[in-house]
């Protein structure tokens, strides 16, 4: 069982399988990335290797992130060996691909799918993504959902980019058994994060309460959302306030990145190299289970987030589109 110091259990594994992407979002990518050269990733069996590792040692969800996962090579394959572990799945994704793997995803089992979605509007996707491919997430979307996947849409809501579609995104669970989440923006390396862009929980919800009667849902005991249902709609939507309100008391996650880095917190400063040890033959278990002791308590030790200069010094080399969200 992989505890840490405050008696945290960590169940939920994050796999990046990739640290490109077809997508360039401006929150997520800083403008002069530099993509791992193929060698510094985790071959195909170093994953699978790794997957099984984690299992044995007591991961019972395993999400697959990027960058974006389905661009891997082999991404298929891989998630079909992955499979056959003792191991719940689950993927995020842009949904720019989902469309080829939906079938695959049917055979071995994958159900849950979050894609990332923040605007209904063609050339605001286009500004916020730097590339033209609206029509296709939504088209495959749909796709998914007519094929019976358990879909949540996730949506970044940042002041003065897309905070005015937050009742348009309610207003699609509907008639849609669709689950919207909504995001507080946070800092990354490379973002260009300010306090004032971030859209907080409190925010968000008085926006919504403003036009719609809600009613509060259960959340699962390491949910990072904060669940509501309009009255008499299909879908249901939530509020994740990893900015105003953090929920690291009952986290349950940690993540590995596509070059085989151990990282215990979304906002770690440091990370743990698991894959240069096991190329030399070494186990690496005693090193995974440290890294976990070592988790912070909070925010992975960052300053507060209202005190932004001290923030942009501990960003450095923290960029989302490696750590894979
Ligand atoms: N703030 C909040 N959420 C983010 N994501 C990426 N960058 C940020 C950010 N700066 C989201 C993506 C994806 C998930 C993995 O994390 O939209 O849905
Ligand atoms: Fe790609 Fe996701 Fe980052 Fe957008 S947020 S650039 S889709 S990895």
């Amino acid at each position: 069982m992989l505890q840490d110091r405050f008696g945290r259990v960590h169940d939920y594994l994050r796999l990046s399988l990739v640290d490109k992407c077809n997508l360039r979002c401006t929150y997520c990518m800083p403008e002069n990335i530099r993509f791992l050269p193929n060698k510094h990733l985790l071959s195909d069996e170093e994953l699978f290797a790794f997957a099984e590792t984690f299992v044995e040692m007591g991961v019972k969800k395993i999400r697959f992130t990027g960058g974006e996962p389905l661009l891997r090579r082999n991404a298929g394959a891989i998630m079909e060996r992955i499979a056959r572990l003792p191991v719940q799945l689950a993927l995020t994704t842009n949904g720019i691909l989902l469309h080829e793997f939906t079938d695959l995803f049917g055979e071995i089992g994958l159900r849950n799918i979050n894609v990332s979605l923040d605007t209904l509007q063609t050339e605001r996707f286009a500004e916020i993504t730097r590339r033209d491919q609206f029509q296709q997430v939504r088209e495959n979307i749909e796709r998914a959902g007519r094929a019976g996947f358990h879909l949540k849409i996730n949506v970044v809501v940042t002041r003065g980019v897309n905070e005015d579609e937050l009742l348009d995104f309610v207003a699609l669970t509907a008639s849609e058994r669709i689950h919207v989440r909504f995001i507080e923006f946070m800092p990354f390396d490379g973002n260009r994060w300010k306090w004032d862009q971030v859209c907080s929980y409190r925010e968000m919800m008085a926006r919504i309460e403003d036009r719609y009667t809600v009613k509060k849902l259960q959340d699962g005991p390491n949910s990072t959302a904060k669940a509501y249902r309009v009255s008499g709609f299909a879908g249901t939507f939530a509020v994740i306030s990893s900015v105003t309100q953090p929920f690291c008391g009952t986290c349950n996650r940690i993540r590995l990145t596509a070059d085989g880095k151990l990282r215990n917190c979304l906002f770690a400063t440091q990370e743990t190299d698991l894959l240069t040890p096991f190329r030399t033959g070494e186990d690496i278990r005693p090193r995974i289970v440290e890294a976990i002791r070592g988790k912070a308590k909070e925010l992975g030790g960052l300053p507060a987030f209202q005190d932004e200069s001290a923030l942009q010094q501990k960003l450095d080399g923290r960029a989302m589109v490696k750590i894979g969200g």
